[in-house]
């Protein structure tokens, strides 16, 4: 079980090169299909690529999630209450969160987030919005299960996880992090807990494409710039040059994927190792699944939370689903 207090959620090795990335990377581009797990993307100038991608004009997500937040304050504070301590999985710069704290009349809010210095900052923001409102951040990755303050284990929860973040996993792995959300979120005793989760939706192959391969080619960026990282971080020579962003739709899987295509045979080093990819030979760096109302509830229900309402937006791009914690049942 993570804690949030004193542990060190980045192992670092002895010339400072964190080595999860290291063995990621490794082992990603010894595959045959090389692939990257998504979550390396986002350091700094990921994460500051990413916030722009959020405010580009064919990237609808956010725009589409916010809109929703804003217009159905009424129907949250109905369907959840006030009293509910808000948990906030990878808050992050928390932009979205006065929204539903302001609809709701929560308890307390406890960010949680794996980048501490950003996370204290932002709950600082936070709690000076919010004057009485006991504030909780905790560092620590969410995708296990989290050990919550003291002063609000006995206090019925919502988890609050927007943006469709949830889509950037495969399902068995949404199905993980789903149910460890619900542990952490199990109160001491009594009221179950429950999620407000944005999960966006299948649609129009053109609009999806559009939204992940922006005429202005800031996804571009976002993509390449794992290349750049690892040979900033890993001591690489991969030409990032020569490497093409590339987001198709995957029908099967229902999911936009990343990948970085070579435009030419190539060889580089990544920690003093070899790899070779030809002309047309891609890594794929991302998935993001895309839901329909039934396959949205059906991962639900598969991780224990069972849907009590839907909101979509007033195009119909994005849901927000709110869930409650169900207790396992035998089969009738
Ligand atoms: C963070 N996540 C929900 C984004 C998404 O839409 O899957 C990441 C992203 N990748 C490219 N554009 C945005």
């Amino acid at each position: 079980m993570a804690s949030g207090e004193g542990i060190a959620l980045v192992e670092l090795d002895e010339e400072g090169v964190d080595r999860a990335f290291r063995a990621d990377v490794l082992d990603g581009l010894r595959q045959k299909q090389k692939a990257i797990p998504a979550r390396w993307l986002y350091d700094d100038a990921g994460s500051e690529l990413f916030e722009d991608i959020t405010r580009i004009p064919a990237y609808y997500p956010t725009r589409a999630e916010t809109e929703i937040l804003t217009e159905r304050g009424e129907e949250f504070a109905a369907e959840i209450g006030a009293g509910r301590t808000v948990v906030e999985f990878g808050s992050g710069s928390s932009v979205k969160t006065p929204l539903l704290l302001r609809a709701i009349d929560p308890a307390a809010y406890v960010p949680l987030d794996i980048a501490g210095d950003f996370l204290r900052e932002a709950a600082d923001a936070l709690s000076a919005k919010f004057p009485g409102l006991p504030v909780h951040p905790v560092e620590a990755d969410f995708m296990r299960e989290v050990d919550l303050p003291d002063a609000v284990s006995a206090q019925p929860k919502l988890g609050f996880f927007p943006g469709s973040t949830i889509g950037n996993l495969v399902p068995r792995s949404a199905v993980d992090l789903l149910r460890s959300m619900r542990k952490t979120l199990q109160a001491d005793y009594g009221v179950q807990p429950m999620l407000l989760v944005g999960m966006d939706l299948v649609k129009d192959r053109d609009m999806l494409i559009a939204a992940y391969d922006d005429a202005g080619g800031v996804t571009a960026e976002f993509n390449r710039n794992l290349a750049r990282r690892i040979n900033r971080e890993l001591g690489g020579t991969i030409p990032v040059d020569d490497l093409r962003h590339l987001a198709r739709w995957n029908d099967k899987y229902a999911r936009v994927e990343m990948h970085l295509e070579a435009q030419r045979d190539i060889r580089f080093e990544v920690s003093g190792q070899s790899f070779a990819m030809a002309r047309g030979e891609t890594i794929h760096t991302e998935n993001s699944h895309k839901f329909t109302r039934r396959s949205s509830y059906l991962l639900l229900e598969a991780s224990g939370w069972s849907p009590v309402k839907r909101w979509r937006d007033s195009k119909k791009r994005f849901s927000l689903i709110l869930a409650e914690a169900t207790d396992p049942r035998n089969a009738p």
